[in-house]
């Protein structure tokens, strides 16, 4: 073997994200591939790639062409398909994303914040003469599930049916006898999807699934499948991951009182800090794409038929693209993080998440400003799939009405 092909040949780590060990610290892990192994490969889960420097992420995020989406972008294959764009390469994907655009247009969003608000303020209400709760179960997971809802045009009221068996998905290890049981519970959320599309055709309404039965691409209407899928991929994307989001930033909150005061004094550095904390800790750690025709990536070949794990959790540790990546800094300018990806498949629900991130960090920051999280009872899923971020967060403050 030449120097060159040394250079090229795969430099095999200890690697699996569905680890409890993974789980228990990520962070040091990344910063350990950064430093050795930007390029590593793991024969976790099959083998696959894994990437974590800025450059290579976003590069192959950007080629949708040498890198796919189809069939899944989770590894491993959790057995979830037809989530649409998501599962989906050009040029279908940019048709399907122009039928999603109007949903999440400014205008759009901004209807939608007074009912975001009104669900964060009932969520805070229940508590708030307790002087205690779990802001996780009280809170960050309520608001996005309500709103995501609110925003297909389902009763926000079940938001609990919907939740269940998505988180159980999300925070369940691959084999497990939990993982089954969400795979069954979902199958009955397909049911659910199926009927209400159905009844959409029947009976129309002012909402997002009636839209998308009545929408013309090309002069076609969408297929059954190809509706099912589009609701699917809408009730899917902003459950976990805003819980996530929300739960991370809280906790962040409850442990840096300088940070946590700045914000009280200065409401106005939510939406910078908001941005930061979704840096810091990226709620969807990574996602994977299929190798279509052999290339190079940081001098290594990557052959066609392969897996490469992108972590935009790990990216936006990268040293050499933030200044002390590691520490949270609210005046960070710019701040480019890969946490709702870049490219064709970008996060279409972006706009959506932030806005329910800020507002719930506000009406936190105002009406229970002392929250002080319990730390030693504070969970986390002993897997991290897709998503990072915690899923109990046990917190005591003064009480009032
Ligand atoms: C903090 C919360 C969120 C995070 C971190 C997040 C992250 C992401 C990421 C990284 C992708 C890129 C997938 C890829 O490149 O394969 C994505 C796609 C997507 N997200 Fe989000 N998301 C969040 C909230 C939401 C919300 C609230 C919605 C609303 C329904 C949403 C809807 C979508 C959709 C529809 C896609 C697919 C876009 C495509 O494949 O073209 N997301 N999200």
């Amino acid at each position: 073997m030449g120097k060159g092909d040394r250079k090229k040949a795969k430099l095999e780590v200890d690697f699996d994200h569905n680890s409890a060990k993974f789980a228990a610290d990520p962070w040091s892990k990344y910063s350990e591939l950064h430093e050795k192994c930007p390029v590593a490969y793991t024969k976790a889960h099959g083998g696959f790639w894994v990437l974590s420097k800025y450059a290579d992420v976003a590069r192959v995020a950007r080629d949708d062409i040498t890198f796919s989406s189809v069939p899944t972008v989770v590894i491993p294959d959790n057995g979830v398909y037809n989530l649409i764009p998501l599962q989906s390469d050009p040029p279908d994907v940019q048709r399907y994303r122009a039928a999603l655009l109007p949903f999440f247009r400014p205008k759009a969003i901004k209807a939608l914040t007074p009912k975001i608000r009104a669900f964060t303020v009932q969520c805070i209400n229940n508590f708030i003469g307790r002087g205690q709760c779990d802001l996780v179960t009280e809170l960050a997971n309520p608001v996005p599930s309500m709103t995501a809802l609110e925003f297909i045009g389902l009763d926000p009221a079940n938001w609990h049916d919907f939740a269940g068996p998505l988180h159980q998905m999300s925070y369940s290890a691959d084999g497990s006898k939990a993982r089954e049981k969400a795979l069954e519970d979902l199958t009955n959320l397909d049911e659910v999807i199926t009927s209400t599309i159905r009844k959409r055709r029947r009976h129309p309404k002012n909402d997002a699934i009636t839209s998308l039965v009545n929408y013309k691409a090309g002069g076609a209407v969408f297929s059954d499948d190809e509706l099912h899928g589009l609701v699917k991929m809408l009730l899917f994307a902003g459950l976990d991951t805003t819980m996530a989001a929300v739960s991370n930033a809280l906790l962040y909150l409850s442990e840096h009182l300088d940070d946590r005061q700045r914000l009280i004094d200065e409401p106005k550095l939510i939406p910078t800090a908001v941005e930061e904390l979704l840096r810091y800790e990226a709620p969807v750690h990574a996602f994977a794409r299929n190798v279509t025709a052999d290339t190079e990536i940081g001098g290594k070949c990557i052959r066609k038929g392969e897996k490469v794990y992108m972590s935009w959790a790990a990216a936006n540790r990268d040293p050499d693209q933030f200044d002390s990546p590691d520490a949270v800094k609210f005046n960070r300018k710019p701040n480019p993080h890969l946490t709702f990806g870049i490219g064709a498949h970008h996060c279409l629900g972006a706009l959506l998440a932030r806005v329910e991130m800020r507002i719930m960090l506000e009406e936190v920051l105002q009406r229970i400003p002392d929250f002080k999280i319990d730390t030693e009872r504070v969970r986390h899923p002993q897997t991290v799939t897709i998503i990072w971020g915690r899923t109990s967060l046990p917190a005591t403050f003064t009480p009032s009405r």
